[in-house]
């Protein structure tokens, strides 16, 4: 299937429950290398508990997660790894609630995820090579996510979408062919989140890209691909221009009868 070369990131019929509540019921979708695909749907649709799953933070109560370009052939089963497996394997991730140390400065903070991922238990050998390499990846990503004339600035001294920048830097230090961002606009002013939107729209370059978001606007200028969670359930996947005209999605979702404006 020529397809599936560019599949960085596949789940199969994905559950998850927590007691007698279904908070991801047989959901699947690939995301793509070179692309944004944006999961949306109200408040309690389980789309943080969908990138839970895909990260490890949370074991499925049933299907599969697979990554992409493992071998020659394609798919490694992931499902079962820890956290920090996973991430080994290329899969990054920020929070809907912050990571930050506030008491940091910009650099140490990204200056600790990019450790925390070269950390190896083979220390003793390991450790001039992965100090240079700490550092190169501390600057890339300060670079990369536009935080470079704020590095030595203590954390809680910057503004909150410059957090938001330093949490994507923290993902970009772990060196990622995947990025699962959940609500990285949340809480922002309109000058603020243009940042943030044109960095995240920079991050598809040779990764795949899965973002949980609520602000419209940001979603269908950035979303190559979109999925609409409801209770649970993918209603409705693909292009955003189809999905947008869905009548289940407009109803369910976004709220509007067929006919409305
Ligand atoms: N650890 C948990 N234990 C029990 N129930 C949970 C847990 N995490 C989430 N839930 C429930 O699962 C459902 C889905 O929650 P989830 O946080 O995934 O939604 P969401 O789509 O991210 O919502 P929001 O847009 O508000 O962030 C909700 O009903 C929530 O209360
Ligand atoms: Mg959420």
């Amino acid at each position: 299937m020529a397809d599936n070369a560019q599949v960085a990131l596949r789940a199969e019929g994905l559950r998850k429950h927590f007691g007698g509540l279904t908070a991801v019921s047989d959901v699947s979708l690939d995301v793509h290398t070179g692309e944004i695909h944006a999961v949306i749907g109200p408040n309690g649709a389980g789309k943080s508990t969908l990138i839970n799953l895909l990260s490890g933070d949370l074991t499925p109560s049933a299907g599969e997660i697979m990554i992409g370009g493992q071998n020659s052939s394609g798919f490694g089963d992931i499902t079962r790894l820890a956290p920090d497996r996973r991430a080994r394997a290329g899969l990054g991730r920020s929070y809907q609630k912050t990571t930050i140390f506030p008491q940091f400065s910009a650099q140490e903070n990204v200056r600790l995820a990019a450790q925390a991922h070269a950390a190896s238990p083979l220390k003793m050998f390991g450790n001039v090579t992965s100090d240079a390499d700490v550092n190169r990846r501390t600057s890339e990503a300060l670079e990369q996510a536009g935080l470079l004339a704020r590095a030595q600035m203590t954390a809680t001294h910057l503004s909150h979408g410059e957090q938001r920048q330093l949490e994507i830097a923290m993902v970009l230090a772990t060196q990622p062919r995947i990025i699962l961002l959940d609500e990285p606009l949340a809480g922002m002013g309109q000058s603020e989140a243009r940042k943030v939107v044109d960095l995240i729209a920079s991050l598809k370059k040779g990764r795949a890209v899965l973002v949980v978001e609520h602000d419209m606007d940001a979603v269908f200028e950035l979303a190559d691909r979109l999925t609409v969670m409801a209770d649970g359930h993918v209603i409705a996947s693909g292009l955003p221009q189809d999905v947008r005209v869905d009548p289940a999605v407009r109803l369910a979702y976004l709220g509007v009868e067929e006919d409305a404006a």
